[in-house]
Formats: structure tokens, sequence, C-alpha cells
């Protein structure tokens, strides 16, 4: 089935909306104000999903997407708009979430602040691999077949020499059963996982702020460096007192910048190679008594009861857990600062946060993630 419609604007999660014969309908790969013949890839209620056939007329925000994967490879959904169009769709995106999910009235004036680089940024990537195809590269669009990708225009020059040497190497290198590769790089080279042949595992450095962070491709570490300085300032803004904590810490991005500010400083992480390379951070700054506990988060503010005066929190994309919220509310920290890169349950969370007796003080937004529809969102709160 196919028919024509009209693209009003981006939602949460990158598709365009567009309605049509009393249907919802969600177009991948489209640009507001696109007038466009789509076909229904498959329906879901009253939503239909559909890819475009033709574009009738294209928005004045469509751009020719230079990658010559974009369409067929799912890394990348938004390199048809402009940059310009890219972060005021994150910024709708995230103004949706809030004022849908969350049910804020009121939402604080923001802006998403630029990557330095709209191109050739990302530092982490995870390759997949299909030896039977002799394919490496990223998954196709709503499939698992890997599209074979030679050059891969967001990723940093660095990595995308990396992905060159991992494509030349002859296949017998390969371990039998390595299915994808995860690679990270650093001002002192790329880390592999698993590592194999000349991919070593190897540690890897970074400076943000003047602070030194060691970690490997089994660790995780924000993927676009340019803007990481802009990210610890605007959590941390002008946070200080006594006691902190970093819950889903990784290798202590925050908690080094937070043991400068705070007396006391409690670290959470489950991943134990990030929690190894955190104590490691943190040692080698000085601070020998720092605490990191390799937890998981809900568990450990079970046996929490300290004052605490700042609580920052940076969880994956599906948030936080009910029973963390619910333990961030039992603290009752005076200022909570919530680091997120999935506006949708940053919302659900900030509703709970607000019903416990918070308010939203400040919103800040960042590309971490030109040419997708990702977006990292910062959120002050204070009780
Ligand atoms: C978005 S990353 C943030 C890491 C760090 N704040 C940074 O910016 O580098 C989320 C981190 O939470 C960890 N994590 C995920 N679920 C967790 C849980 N339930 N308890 C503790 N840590 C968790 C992951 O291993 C990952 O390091």
């Amino acid at each position: 089935m196919s028919f024509e419609v009209e693209v009003e604007r981006i939602l949460p999660g990158g598709m365009g909306l567009a309605h049509a014969a009393g249907k919802t309908v969600f177009v991948s790969l489209a640009a507001p104000g696109d007038r466009l013949r789509v076909r229904v890839d498959r329906e879901q209620g009253n939503v239909l999903f559909a890819s475009i056939e033709e574009i009738i007329t294209p928005s004045p925000l469509r751009i020719e997407p230079p990658c010559p994967y974009f369409g067929r490879c799912g890394g990348c959904d938004f390199q048809q708009l402009t940059y310009e169009a890219q972060l005021a769709a994150k910024a709708e995106m995230i103004r949706d979430c809030l004022h849908r999910i969350a049910g804020f009235e009121n939402i604080p004036d923001f802006s998403v602040t630029p990557s330095p680089n709209e191109w050739r940024y990302r530092m982490r990537a995870t390759w997949q691999i299909d030896r039977e195809q002799q394919a490496i590269g990223y998954y196709e669009r709503g499939s698992r077949r890997v599209c074979d990708v030679a050059d891969c225009a967001i990723l940093l020059p660095e990595l995308q020499a990396e992905l060159e040497h991992v494509r030349r190497t002859e296949w017998s290198c390969f371990p039998a059963d390595l299915q994808h590769l995860d690679v990270a790089g650093g001002e002192n080279g790329s880390s592999f996982a698993p590592g194999f042949s000349e991919f070593r595992r190897n540690e890897l450095r970074m400076t943000v702020r003047g602070e030194v962070y060691r970690y490997n491709a089994q660790t995780f570490f924000q993927a676009n460096p340019a803007l990481l300085g802009p990210l610890i300032d605007a959590a941390l803004s002008d946070a200080s007192g006594e006691t902190a904590i970093d819950l889903y810490s990784g290798v202590g991005l925050f908690t080094l910048p937070l043991l400068r500010r705070f007396r006391s400083v409690m670290a959470v992480e489950s991943n134990p190679t990030a929690v190894r390379f955190a104590r490691w951070n943190l040692k080698d700054a000085g601070f020998d008594a720092a605490s990191v506990n390799l937890e998981n988060v809900a568990d450990w503010l079970n046996s929490v009861s300290t004052r605490v005066d700042f609580i920052l929190l940076d969880p994956p994309r599906v948030g936080a857990e009910s029973a963390v919220i619910k333990r961030i509310l039992d603290l009752h920290p005076l200022r909570i600062s919530y680091v997120s890169c999935d506006p949708a349950t940053l919302a659900r969370d900030l509703k709970k946060l607000v019903a416990g007796g918070y308010l939203v003080q400040s919103l800040a937004a960042f590309d971490l993630f030109p040419q997708t529809h990702h977006v990292e969102t910062v959120v002050h709160l204070r009780r």
C-alpha cells in the first residue's frame, strides 16, 4: 500500500510524523515539510510505519545524504537533514517528551549545543562481522544483516583507519566465533574487545578539563570527545558541598571533577572493568581513599543512609529503575543532576522526581551524536 503524506515534524525516536486516512504515519528518514509518497512496512494499532517511496516535494530542510550507505546502514538516521534542522529536531524531541511523558507545562529554555565536528567525531563503535558474507560494518536498518561498510563518515579518522586495517586483515586471523568487535579510540591509540592478533585490548587515555581518564573498549566512555568538557561543566554546574553520589559512574568521568568540589564522593558502577579503571583514575589523581563501589545501583542505594548534598545519575538508555528513583527520593539530596541519553526515559524518571518534591531548575542538551537522532540531556533539580 502506498499513499501521499506531508511530514509535520520529527518525533522522539527520529521518525517523521504524518497523518493519512485517520491514521498516524511514522515515516523513517523524513524531513519536516517533506511531501512524500510512502510505502507501509507494518501496522501497529492506529500507527502505520512507512518508508519513503518517492520524494514529491522536498522539505527546505532536506539535503542529499553524503554517505553512500545511508538508508541501508542502520547507523545514521538524520543525514537527510541540514545540521541546523538536526539540532532543532533534537530540541523538539526533548520538549515533546517532557511535555507528553512528564506532563511539564513550563519547560526551561534551552538549546542543543552543536558538536564542533558534524562528521568524523565518534571515538567508539561496534562493528558487526558476518564471516559467511565476508561483511564488516553495521546492521542494516531494521535487520540483522550486516551492511558492509568500507568508510564510516562519522568515525574519527583514527578509527576509520582501524576499520580499514580490520577489513584488510585475513579472515583466517579472526577468532572463529567473532560476531562483533567493540572498538574505542583515545589519545594513545585504539582498543578492541575482544582483542585478537594485532587488535589488542589496549588501555586508553583521554584528558578532559585537565583530568586524565583511562579506559578500554570493554568499558563505557562517551563517544564524542569534543563535547566532553562542556558536558562535565553542565552536569556539575556550580555543585559543591560535603557529600556527593555519582550513580552509573563508568570509569569516573564525573567522579573525578566531583572529588575536586565535595569532601566525600561515593561512585557506583556494575561493570568490573570500569570500576578497576575508575579506582586507578582516582588514585592517579591523588584520591587514594575515594570509594568506587562495584554494585548494582539499586542494591547499593539500599545500603546507604548518609546525608547527601548532591546526586548525579547517568544511567544507560533504559533510564533508572523505579527502585533507584524511590531511594534517591528517600535520601532527599538538596540537588540532583540527571544526565541522560534518552529523552523518553529521562521524562519518565523526572516525572517521579518532581512528584517527589523536586523542581526542575535548568536543562541543557548536547549533540554528542550528529547524523543520528540521539541526544544527551542534562537536567538539574532542586528540592
Ligand atoms: C551511560 S553510562 C555512563 C558512565 C559514566 N557516567 C560516563 O559518562 O562515562 C552508564 C554506565 O552505567 C553502568 N550500569 C548500567 N546499569 C547499571 C546498574 N544497574 N548498576 C550500576 N551500573 C550500571 C554501565 O556499565 C555504564 O558504565
